[in-house]
């Protein structure tokens, strides 16, 4: 069965509890249950991880390179401050999809760069935590494809 790697990125661990009037009330355990049953729909698996640390992350796409179909990321706030992270996603040949939960270009300045996007084949941003069914939806219709 082809694998989606779904990655997220610092402090969403948090989701539900951090600053709800932007990121919303569910949290990322509700977010993997609707990940993993519209995966499951589309015939799709799903590894579903979330790490505080850079290298984590990177690990976990390099693991990606060998045994995953596509990437859906939420780099959260190292989208803005990571070339270690670009740089592992130019390693993986499928398709890659960025999301971020918030409008991410109606807040700070700081939050309107992403080197993520360099190498994202879709950007999703302001769709609340639905942007990841969306993602998902996109990346299996792009591995599907090719
Ligand atoms: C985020 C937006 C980032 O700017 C922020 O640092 C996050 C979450 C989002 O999902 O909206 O932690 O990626």
């Amino acid at each position: 069965m082809s694998l989606i790697f779904v990655l997220n990125g610092p402090n969403l661990n948090l989701l539900g509890k951090r600053q709800p009037d932007i990121y919303g009330h569910e949290t990322l355990a509700d977010v993997e249950v609707d990940c993993r049953s519209l995966a499951s729909e589309l015939g799709f698996d799903i590894r579903f991880h979330q790490s505080n640390r850079e290298y984590e992350l990177i690990d976990w796409i390099h693991e990606a390179r060998e045994i995953g179909a596509a990437i859906v990321i939420n780099p959260a706030a190292f989208t803005h401050t990571s070339v270690a992270i670009l740089d592992a996603l130019n390693t993986f040949e499928g398709p890659v999809m960025e999301v971020h939960i918030s409008n991410v270009h109606q807040r700070e300045a700081f939050r309107h760069h992403s080197y993520v996007s360099m190498r994202a084949d879709g950007v999703i941003a302001g769709m609340g935590t639905q942007g990841y069914q969306l993602a998902i939806r996109r990346a299996v219709a792009q591995v599907q494809a090719d």
